[in-house]
């Protein structure tokens, strides 16, 4: 078994319908849609427009998630934003 399907079997032990998920390395949004498909809402992280279009494209049957270009080192000035919008 490769360790994106060990991940991602361990993720589906955890993430359910009520789950708020953060993705901090968007890129091109495979993992953000498979966090999608899971949980309540996903919040994604990444610095590259680039990523944030290539992952817009690839959510584009969802709406249950918010794409954030920032660095995840900023992470803390959203928590208040998390908690109000989830
Ligand atoms: C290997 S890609 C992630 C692939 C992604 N998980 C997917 O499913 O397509 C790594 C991404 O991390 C982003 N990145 C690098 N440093 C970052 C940071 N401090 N905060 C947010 N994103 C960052 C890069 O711009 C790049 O898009």
């Amino acid at each position: 078994m490769n360790n994106t399907t060990y991940v991602q079997l361990y993720a589906k032990s955890l993430i359910d319908k009520d789950s708020i998920c953060v993705d901090m390395t968007m890129g091109n949004g495979n993992d953000t849609l498979f966090l999608c498909r899971l949980s309540k809402k996903v919040y994604a992280f990444d610095i590259s427009k680039k990523a944030i279009e290539n992952t817009k494209k690839r959510l584009k049957d969802y709406d249950n998630y918010e794409l954030i270009h920032d660095s995840h080192s900023n992470i803390d000035k959203y928590i208040g934003y998390f908690q109000l919008n989830s």
